[in-house]
């Protein structure tokens, strides 16, 4: 089948090239073109999932910021400039060159306002092309928990903010069972930061590609405890291929840029709107994370 015209070709800023030749990569590519990229060093290969902890274990920077926040929200670019048709999938190695530039971008924010300015200029992979906003979270900084899912939906790439659908009603009303909100003492995210097209799961190199932003705000951020929703992100969060009925119900320990921080794996609430017989187990989870309360 041959792929459709790119809608948005890729620009790069100055820094940007300046990046790339620090890579080894003196001429930008185009998407989905691997035969454009010179080799590049070690290092800099795309990552699967598998590597999540000891990338999430090897950031060493830590800023911590204790000041309150209710929304990290990312500008708006206009929803006519949104293409519709599908976008040409960007290359393993172009991803992984420009998760280089990413992890870079993403240290060098020194709170979550500038992470979210980054964020919003990244396009270290092809969902960049098709969002309307980067999706950071929402919530409170220093938070009792930090509920992670898998990717901002519809409604989320259109408002700027995560959870803003039915999940999220549900994920809402979940978080009261425990005397939880997103108002008061949680903040919630998601592992990739854009919106993946037609409500598909984010893909591994998409996952590794916006790693560097999740790293960061757990920095930021600095939260008590977790709750990953979900296959896709406790798998990824724990470094593992066990399946979900393995690894909820019990507290793991995420390492991460110095800190410990337990967490708790357990059903996507999206899941659970379809699989009702499931809650129980997802209120047994949400217990369990109360006990951990500081
Ligand atoms: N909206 C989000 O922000 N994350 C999910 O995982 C699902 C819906």
């Amino acid at each position: 089948m041959t792929p459709s015209p790119d809608p948005k070709p890729l620009q790069y800023s100055a820094l940007q090239l300046a990046w790339l030749h620090e890579l080894g990569i003196d001429k930008p590519w185009l998407p989905g073109d691997a035969r454009a990229v010179p080799a590049t060093s070690s290092g800099t290969q795309a990552e699967a999932p598998g590597k999540a902890e000891a990338r999430l274990n090897g950031a060493a920077v830590s800023n911590p910021s204790a000041a309150p926040v209710t929304t990290t929200r990312a500008p708006t670019r206009g929803a006519a400039s949104k293409p519709q048709q599908a976008a040409a999938p960007m290359s393993a190695v172009s991803i992984a060159a420009m998760t280089a530039l990413t992890a870079a971008a993403a240290a060098a924010a020194s709170d979550l306002e500038s992470l979210t300015l980054a964020a919003s200029a990244c396009q270290a992979c092809g969902l960049c092309r098709q969002r309307d906003q980067v999706v950071m979270g929402q919530g409170v900084t220093q938070p009792a928990i930090l509920v992670i899912g898998d990717g901002p939906g519809e409604q989320d790439d259109r408002k700027g903010l995560p959870f803003m659908a039915e999940s999220g009603a549900l994920l809402d009303q979940m978080l009261l069972t425990i005397g939880s909100a997103r108002t008061r003492d949680v903040y919630l995210t998601n592992l990739v930061k854009c919106r993946p097209p037609g409500n598909r799961l984010a893909l591994r190199e998409e996952i590794a590609a916006c790693q560097s932003y999740l790293v960061r705000q757990l920095e930021l951020l600095r939260p008590f405890s977790i709750l990953a929703l979900g296959r896709v992100v406790a798998q990824s969060l724990l470094n593992t291929d066990e399946p979900l009925q393995n690894l909820r119900g019990r507290v793991h320990q995420l390492e991460v840029a110095g800190q410990t921080i337990p967490l708790v794996a357990s059903y996507h609430s999206g899941h659970l709107l379809n699989h009702p017989a499931d809650k129980a187990a997802a209120w047994q989870d949400l217990q369990l994370l109360r006990t951990l309360r500081r």
